[in-house]
């Protein structure tokens, strides 16, 4: 079994960026007990299948393709800090017309056919840039995040990853599986 997610990678720039505001915080706030996320992880997560055997890890890459072939290329604008409930600090992301929202959905629908329950919440694609565990504890560190500038900044979204999430002694590891083209339709 391996634990999947779909993704779409973001761009370096923009990798920069959230891993410059993630070590000016880290560096400011040195708390225990708040996981960041490493700057080579950084993902958009489209769409989280948990354990997969190998029969439907097979079809989960073929259903990307064929999703990927008939999805056009889009534009993400990271937008501003936001904190996700109380524990998981995060970059807004919008999306332009031929949205980062209808991919998700198709993702979401197909994946269904092969299994995977639907996304219970609404779709609210972010940048997860740490997860906190004691929310008390963090006061500052949450009430700082709230109020950092972050410059906006958009990047064409050109593919979909699926990444296998591997626990390590050093945290999780990310390994690419499968990176499929969107193609203009
Ligand atoms: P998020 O933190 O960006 O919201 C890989 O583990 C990615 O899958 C994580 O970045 C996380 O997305 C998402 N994820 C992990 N566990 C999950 C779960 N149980 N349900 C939904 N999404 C999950």
């Amino acid at each position: 079994m391996k634990r999947l997610f779909i993704a779409a990678d973001i761009s370096d720039e923009a990798r920069g960026v959230a891993s410059d505001l993630i070590r000016d915080l880290r560096t400011r706030f040195p708390i225990k007990g708040v996981s960041w996320v490493k700057p080579e992880n950084l993902h958009i997560t489209l769409k989280f299948l948990g354990d997969t055997n190998a029969e439907i890890e097979q079809r989960v890459m073929e259903t990307i393709g064929k999703i990927a072939a008939h999805t056009s290329p889009f534009t993400i604008k990271l937008d501003g800090p936001e904190m996700l409930g109380k524990r998981v600090l995060s970059i807004r992301v919008m999306s332009d017309a031929t949205t980062v929202f209808d991919l998700e959905k198709r993702l979401d629908t197909e994946c269904e056919r092969l299994g995977f329950k639907r996304e219970g919440r609404r779709f609210h694609p972010h940048l997860t840039l740490a997860r906190i565990r004691d929310p008390k504890a963090t006061g500052h560190l949450i009430k700082e995040f709230q109020g950092s500038q972050i410059e906006p900044i958009e990047f064409n979204v050109e593919n979909v990853m699926l990444y296998e999430s591997k626990l390590t002694p050093a945290g999780s590891m990310y390994l690419p599986l499968l990176k499929a083209s969107l193609k203009k339709t």
